[in-house]
């Protein structure tokens, strides 16, 4: 790197989001993102699985996009087979396309709809991701309530109403039904019937996001919202978090309307999703799915749980309240108003110590300024513990908060 720097800085296009810093690694106590359990990557049957697929088909790596621009047929086959399970879709191949992760799904459906001045809805509550590609759009993001089972259907029945008296149409309504980031909720059955004859009344259509969704503990949930109304929805999941986030492997389920338009809008942004990384992918999990999420999911559970002891004993009444998820990878907490989470992130991270601030996970940042949230997936069980502790002495320090002697007490009686 020359030490004078580009002489052309002041060439660069405005609007570009703020300049990273260089990496310095990874905290020792990581909370934040959405990283999986190293310990559940299965890199021996993945590596026999690269191995059997290269062998047969390898070759054909010659070609771009050797099975069309949707994707590695074998992998959509088996995106067909496990839709047609707890999701209930019935869709083919044509149906399905591999993305680069399923933000690059949200990308495509962004583009596909929308336009500077626009309106979406989400849950007010919701991905980091999805806001801050929305906020570089320009578009107004109006925040859903949400309770302890997801949307409130009447509230959004307001909003949409609300919205409609100043003439306004949202473009959608994004919503993560199945293990909502980041308060783990399920959507239930009869909210997500009364969601989608909402939103056809209203001519909305829905943005359905399962990239938690194959994570519930105990493997069931209701129908996808795209096998209730396939006309009305656009639906995205990932391998991220059932497989490993850095193969990056999303896909998208839609209609031949909007997957026409899709692979065009995809064709313009990259010359296809890695082949290697499909091929694996579809070579291990058309063998080992349910056996590999099913085991993915127990350790899950028994890393919340550690994490909810770590949180109670340390934090004790100071978290007034906490969403116990119904599945997935991250606990979300709520501490009193007079905590202010964006203050801890450098003190926190000077101990060692990474996690999501609230505002960063809202669509009004200004009264999430006391939520947090914690993902228990990376960290073993031990660094969760010491974490934890640790990341509550440096709340002390800055807060006042938790009161030690109340600690003190809680964990006298555990
Ligand atoms: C709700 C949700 N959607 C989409 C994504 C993007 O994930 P990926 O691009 O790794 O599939 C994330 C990542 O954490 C997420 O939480």
């Amino acid at each position: 790197m020359t030490a004078a720097g580009f002489a052309y800085r002041h060439l660069f296009a405005r609007d570009l989001p703020p300049p990273a810093p260089p990496w310095r690694g990874f905290p020792k106590y990581n909370f934040i993102g959405g990283h999986n359990d190293p310990l559940r990557i299965p890199s021996t049957a993945m590596a026999e699985a690269a191995s059997a697929v290269l062998q047969r088909d390898g070759t054909r790596l010659a070609l771009y996009n050797f099975d069309g621009p949707q994707g590695y047929r074998p992998l959509r086959e088996f995106v067909v087979a496990k839709a047609a399970q707890r999701p209930a879709i019935t869709c083919s191949v044509d149906d399905v396309l591999i993305t680069s992760g399923s933000g690059q799904g949200i990308d495509l459906v962004n583009q596909l709809l929308l336009e500077p001045g626009d309106t979406v809805i989400l849950e007010e509550f919701t991905y980091g991701g999805a806001l801050t590609k929305l906020r570089r759009l320009g578009v107004n993001i109006i925040g859903a309530p949400l309770d302890e089972d997801g949307l409130d259907i009447d509230a959004l029945a307001r909003v949409l109403e609300d919205l409609g008296s100043k003439g306004v149409t949202p473009k959608y309504i994004y919503t993560i039904p199945t293990i909502q980031n980041p308060t783990g909720s399920i959507l239930p059955l009869e909210r997500r019937q009364r969601l989608l004859a909402l939103t056809r009344q209203h001519r909305v259509p829905v943005f359905e996001d399962e990239c938690y969704a194959d994570l519930t503990w105990d493997g069931s949930g209701p129908p996808s919202l795209y096998s209730l109304d396939p006309q009305q929805v656009i639906h995205i999941g990932s391998f991220s978090k059932t497989l490993a986030p850095s193969l990056r492997l999303g896909y998208m389920v839609a209609g031949p309307d909007v997957m026409s338009q899709l692979v065009a809008c995809k064709r313009e942004m990259d010359s296809g999703t890695g082949a290697l990384d499909q091929m694996v992918v579809a070579e291990y999990f058309s063998q080992s799915f349910g056996e590999h999420v099913g085991g993915l999911s127990e350790t899950l559970h028994e890393k919340l749980d550690t994490m909810v002891d770590a949180v109670e004993r340390e934090f004790g009444t100071a978290v007034e309240k906490m969403w116990y998820p119904k599945g997935g990878i991250f606990l979300w907490l709520k501490l009193p108003d007079r905590v202010d989470v964006t203050k801890l992130v450098v003190p926190a991270a000077s101990a060692g110590i990474a996690f999501n601030p609230g505002p960063e996970w809202s669509c009004n940042p200004a009264v999430t300024k006391s939520h947090l949230r914690l993902c228990f997936a990376l960290p073993s069980k031990d660094v969760i513990r010491e974490g934890v502790a640790a990341f509550a002495r440096v709340c002390f320090e800055e807060t006042g908060l938790p009161e030690r002697s109340a600690n003190i007490r809680r964990s006298a009686q555990n």
